[in-house]
């Protein structure tokens, strides 16, 4: 069920955040899997560690804030020690497909530049060859979209899915 499924995702975020240490800059990832490790980090915090964090969108960073993490800003060379994330699928080879949240450019900006990337799957995530079930996201910044959008069309043969949220592509 969908709350089996939900506890086997507080479970991987459980065992995740056990590998923050006091003093560490963390990357905070996106959804529903992330969502519970802003959580348990915010305990942590509650519990005396101190912590500061990089959100990759802004649903983790009113999340985090709400949780008493200090968050650092977009404009300071970061230096992250753990980056702490979910994933769309996992192939054998630890291949992931991200950004099926919609926060795939800071996701990748964050996990690239973390000394440590921990990714949280569950079952559910895994798959013998990564793609086919849902269109894979690729984000563009918004200048020359249109051009950007009309070369990937180009390149796969197949429809660009514009994202929408509020009736406004985002
Ligand atoms: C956000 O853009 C995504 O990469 C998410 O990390 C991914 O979609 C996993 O989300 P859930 O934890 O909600 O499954």
């Amino acid at each position: 069920s969908n709350q089996d499924l939900d506890s086997l995702k507080k479970a991987a975020a459980l065992a995740a955040v056990e590998f923050v240490r006091d003093g560490m800059i963390v990357g905070l990832g996106t959804g529903s899997t992330a969502r519970h490790m802003v959580v348990a980090l915010g305990d942590k915090v509650r519990s005396g560690m101190r912590l500061r964090g990089v959100p990759t969108s802004k649903e983790t960073a009113a999340l985090a804030t709400q949780q008493g993490i200090v968050l650092i800003d977009a404009d300071n060379a970061w230096m992250i020690d753990v980056a702490i994330d979910g994933a769309d699928q996992v192939d054998p080879g630890f291949n992931l497909i991200k950004g099926g949240g919609g926060a795939l450019l800071k996701e990748k900006i964050v996990a690239a530049s973390a000394k440590q990337f921990i990714v949280l799957v569950d079952h559910t995530k895994r798959v013998s060859v990564l793609g086919g079930s849902f269109p894979l996201p690729i984000e563009v910044i918004p200048f020359g979209w249109g051009s950007t959008a009309r070369e990937i069309q180009a390149l796969t043969k197949s429809p660009v899915v514009l994202r929408e949220r509020d009736g406004l592509l985002f």
